[in-house]
């Protein structure tokens, strides 16, 4: 497929990477302009662009930026059809992306990406550390792979992206509506804990939303308070111990 990534970091980068590696051709685009990710690009098999050529002439778009960033992408989406598969993997940490007022009354964070773009789109990948993402794809049919939920209202959509989560890797379990996204945002079970597909499915089902902003925020505290001193299976281990599920 054609597929225009915006973001060019931890996780645009390695997706590029992963996406060109299973045969899609990628744009990547950031917010300095193509001329400071050209050998990045070059090194990934993309192609570097700006942003607006990102969305141009492709049947996918993935967004991977700051959560904070994304009411600067309102103007983009003009000109895009209506059957442009997005894609946000977007996650909100109020102590880097500032409060959200409507995030923090309890909007998911993708129900929010969507109404600064103005359009619907899938919520995936954003349930697996960059490392993770990089290091931990195995092939379909290989045994214990990780499973990433996908989240989105058509299921024509969705199933394009959980097609794309499988070809980076990892076993796409469809985790319900937009709406429900709320189940794989930080602070809940499903986030960045590295699940098969059946232990991720009862994460979904049993995470609690009252917690999870609180689960949320103190993990990241405790990470911080490490000053990056953490492995990616010790941020993984405290994630999983922070946010147990509760069977109700
Ligand atoms: N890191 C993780 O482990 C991880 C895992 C899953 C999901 N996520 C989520 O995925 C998103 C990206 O995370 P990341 O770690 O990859 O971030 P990152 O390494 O900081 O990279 C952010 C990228 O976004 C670009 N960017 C920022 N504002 C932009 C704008 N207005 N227009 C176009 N490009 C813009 C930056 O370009 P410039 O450098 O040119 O500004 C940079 O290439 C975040 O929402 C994050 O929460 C992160």
């Amino acid at each position: 497929m054609k597929i225009g990534i915006i973001g060019a970091g931890n996780v645009g980068a390695t997706l590029a990477k992963k996406l060109v590696a299973s045969g899609h051709k990628v744009k990547l685009a950031n917010s300095k302009g193509p001329e400071t990710i050209r050998d990045l690009a070059r090194d990934v098999g993309a192609v570097a662009v700006s942003k607006e050529e990102a969305v141009r002439n492709v049947e996918v778009i993935v967004l991977s930026i700051p959560f904070r960033n994304y009411s600067d992408l309102a103007e983009l989406f003009h000109d895009v059809p209506d059957d442009v598969v997005v894609i946000d993997t977007s996650n909100y940490y109020p102590f880097r992306d500032g409060a959200i007022a409507k995030v923090d009354g309890g909007m998911p964070e993708s129900v929010w990406v969507s109404e600064q773009i103005g359009r619907p789109l899938v919520k995936a990948w954003n349930a697996a550390l960059a490392l993770t993402l990089a290091e931990k794809g195995r092939r379909q049919g290989e045994n214990e792979r990780i499973a990433l939920p996908v989240a989105g209202d058509d299921p024509k959509t969705k199933g394009i992206a959980m097609t794309l989560v499988e070809a980076t890797g990892f076993a796409a379990v469809d985790s319900g509506a937009l709406s429900e996204s709320w189940r794989q945002q930080p602070g809940t079970p499903a986030y960045c804990t590295e699940l098969s597909e059946a232990e991720l499915k009862e994460a979904l089902l049993f995470a609690d939303r009252s917690r999870a902003a609180e689960n949320r925020d103190s993990l990241i505290k405790e990470f911080m308070a490490a000053g990056g001193g953490l492995t990616n299976d010790e941020i993984v281990s405290r994630n999983r111990a922070g946010t147990a599920v509760m069977r109700h």
